[in-house]
């Protein structure tokens, strides 16, 4: 719970209380390319800030003298129950944070039971994962490749190791623009790979690498008709990550996935997109229960957690903040970050009058402040 900084020879005791303590933390620690890295937007970073600004001008109408003196956060997703309704979203290169990268991921989210996607671009393999923590519950994040037989191939893999679901990201057509990134012509060291392509790719010099694979890997061309592939190769539920529009959300469900993950990647693609909370109520009108839909981006209090759900959102996910426990101190951090977001919403709820989770809805929103 404390950490010894020692500031000229001094060791001054702080008390990790917030996220944005473990950021601090992060900030100070990591290399500075890591950190940017981690911190990126796209071009001037708007829907990156905004997704945190708009969660702060959402107000809620608290109520009173309900008997909260028991609260249960338990919720389900895709029919699987986990202990509170704050996953970890699928994020690049833990190894970069922490020297056992996704493997802690793995332990933590096990320990604290709550729902890890695993990214693609891990610097563990799926296999050292599912060993580190055999009963976690875990989805699988996928790009569609050029080469169609990579994505098949990984997606049999993941399967066969017990994954539950398939997160298919698709707001990635092409990378969107991190000026940080370019200007440190951000590169994984030599010793880290995107360990689940590990030998697969024969990178060669002359051809430029993008994260950690070589470039123009991804397919700009997928459409619609390739959920319908996926769907044929594989057994696992379907969520689509990256919907920010009441259309796409509608095409979705007329596509038999069984969620949605509302996103903007946390403001790394397309600059000028909404705020992914600002978002969501267009698609859970369209939506109206057909299929789940879950939020991420800008989630960093307990009270944020408590806005998606008022606003329909089943279950939220965090980014950045979980590479912040990492940083901080592998597992053991990222099961903090975990604790302090599942204390922060208990209390919210007891503080606005939920006991459980089925008692959070829209009432629970000011909307005459938006
Ligand atoms: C991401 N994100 C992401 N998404 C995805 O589908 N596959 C990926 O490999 C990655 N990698 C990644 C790396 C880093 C460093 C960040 C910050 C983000 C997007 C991620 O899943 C999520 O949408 C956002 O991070 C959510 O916003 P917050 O919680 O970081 O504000």
């Amino acid at each position: 719970m404390n950490i010894c900084h020692r500031e000229g020879g001094q060791c001054a005791e702080m008390a990790m209380v917030c996220l944005t303590d473990f950021e601090e933390y992060a900030k100070e620690h990591l290399s500075k390319a890591t950190w940017d890295y981690y911190a990126a937007g796209a071009d001037e970073c708007c829907t990156r800030d905004d997704n945190i600004l708009a969660f702060k001008r959402i107000r809620l109408r608290p109520r009173i003298l309900r008997d909260v003196s028991v609260s249960d956060t338990r919720t389900t997703v895709q029919g699987t129950e986990i202990s509170f309704p704050v996953g970890i979203a699928p994020t690049a290169f833990h190894c970069l944070a922490w020297h056992e990268g996704e493997v802690a991921t793995a332990r933590a989210t096990e320990a604290l039971n709550t729902c890890y996607i695993t990214s693609t671009y891990s610097t563990c393999s799926v296999e050292e994962i599912v060993a580190a923590a055999p009963n976690g519950y875990r989805w699988f994040q996928l790009y569609v490749y050029r080469d169609r037989k990579l994505s098949e191939q990984i997606v049999h893999r993941v399967e066969g190791l017990g994954y539950k679901a398939l997160v298919l990201t698709v707001d990635v057509p092409y990378t969107g623009k991190r000026r940080n990134d370019i200007r440190n012509q951000f590169k994984l060291p030599p010793h880290l790979k995107v360990k689940n392509f590990d030998g697969v790719f024969q990178q060669e010099a002359s051809v430029p690498e993008d994260y950690g694979i070589p470039a123009n890997t991804l397919d700009p061309s997928i459409s619609w008709k390739d959920v319908y592939w996926l769907q044929s190769i594989t057994r696992l539920p379907i969520i689509i990550k990256g919907i920010l529009t009441k259309e796409d959300a509608e095409l979705a469900v007329e596509h038999g996935v069984q969620g949605i993950i509302v996103s903007n990647h946390g403001g790394r693609q397309l600059d000028g997109g909404p705020a992914s909370i600002d978002a969501l109520s267009e698609i859970v009108d369209t939506v109206q229960g057909r299929i789940e839909i879950y939020l991420d981006g800008g989630i960093r209090t307990g009270s944020d957690v408590l806005k998606a759900l008022a606003l329909g959102a089943k279950c939220v996910f965090i980014g950045r903040p979980a590479v912040w426990g990492l940083a901080y101190k592998g597992e053991e951090g990222l099961r903090e970050v975990l604790q302090i977001l599942n204390d922060e919403f208990r209390l919210s709820m007891a503080l606005s009058g939920c006991r459980n989770v089925a008692e959070i809805n829209r009432n629970l929103i000011q909307f005459s402040k938006l």
